[in-house]
């Protein structure tokens, strides 16, 4: 992101070309280095009992339709698990489905701390157990100026925080990735050449981690997660850029304060906290009014709040959207 411009224009062409390859080598070679701890690792299917063969044999079962999904065709599985941003394995696009293969999803540990009663470490089973999993169609809109439409299997994230039993000084939540630099070539690289600073952190207002269209997903097109897009759990909040949604969760804090997500820390310039969808609210580096759905050529216009206007304008009501971007 920081280091990016829109989606169309690849990476490749905005980047000095020495730069560019450099990246892509560094990153590369981070992954030959990681691969023998890689090779023991497998995937999710003994948390997420994949039930029977599907397209890509990670079939989920006793998924039910949403009515609060969008009603527009989805992206192929293909452009939804080869186009994404998931920095810890690569900037590049491509990256995440290249070099996130043998991320180790299981067993896998979620960490419930801060201020609330239920303060644990969750297995991934305990932070599923009594769901009904949901297919929840979600338009899905990148800062980047790009969009998707994305059919996440998930569960509404407000189940999960009540069962925590947030105390009344909880008034934020924060995320953290996992942050293993083993098997995660992309945490090698130097902020100059595109890296963050790891972990990875998000967070949202309570009310708006409460609100029912917020989701942890575990599955798309009633798969199992692909690793690259965040296996085995990761958050989707479709009114807000796609940076806010956090991959690979292994630690929900209940705090007081605001947290600093991680591109707010990067460039408080350019990324804020609420990073809701606007189009009135331009980038600093380009404009947000419009953008291209992954597949189609002429670009379409961008909704306020990416089109969940009814659903969540109230939560912002008498506030400076400008100010708060
Ligand atoms: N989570 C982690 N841990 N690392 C990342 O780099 N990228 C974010 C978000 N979550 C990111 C992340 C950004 S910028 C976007 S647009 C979405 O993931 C992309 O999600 P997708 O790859 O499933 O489309």
């Amino acid at each position: 992101m920081l280091i990016k411009r829109p989606a169309d224009i690849p990476s490749s062409e905005i980047t000095d070309k020495r730069l560019y390859l450099n990246r892509r080598e560094f990153v590369r070679a981070a992954a030959g280095t990681v691969a023998a701890a890689a090779t023991a690792v497998l995937g999710t299917e003994a948390v997420l009992q994949a039930s029977q063969a599907a397209a890509h044999k990670r079939k989920l079962s006793g998924v039910k339709s949403s009515p609060l999904s969008a009603s527009e065709k989805p992206n192929t599985w293909e452009q939804i698990t080869t186009y994404n941003n998931y920095y810890e394995f690569g900037t590049d696009k491509d990256s995440p489905s290249e070099l996130a293969t043998n991320l180790k999803t299981e067993p896998w540990t979620v960490t419930v701390d801060g201020e609330c009663n239920k303060k644990a470490a969750y297995h991934l089973e305990d932070v599923l157990k009594g769901e009904t999993l949901e297919d929840r169609i979600y338009r899905h809109r990148c800062v980047e100026a790009w969009s998707m439409v994305i059919p996440w299997v998930g569960f509404p994230l407000a189940n999960f925080i009540k069962r925590c039993e947030p105390t009344s000084k909880a008034k934020f939540v924060e995320f953290t990735t996992l942050y293993d630099p083993m098997q995660m070539p992309g945490t090698h690289l130097p902020p100059a050449f595109g890296g963050l600073r790891w972990p990875y952190v998000e967070g949202l207002r309570m009310d708006e981690a409460m609100h029912p269209l917020t989701i942890l997903a575990v599955g798309l097109y009633g798969e199992i997660l692909p690793n690259q897009d965040g296996a085995p759990i990761r958050l989707h909040v479709p009114w807000k850029y796609g940076f806010k949604s956090i991959k690979s969760i292994v630690k929900i804090r209940f705090v007081e304060k605001q947290p600093l997500n991680t591109w707010q820390d990067q460039q408080a310039r350019e990324y804020g906290f609420y990073a809701n969808v606007n189009p009135n609210v331009d980038h600093p580096r380009w404009s947000q009014a419009t953008e291209r759905r992954i597949g189609e050529f002429f670009k379409r216009k961008t909704l306020m709040f990416n089109g969940y206007g009814d659903q969540v304008a109230s939560l912002y009501a008498g506030m400076d959207l400008k100010a708060n971007y």
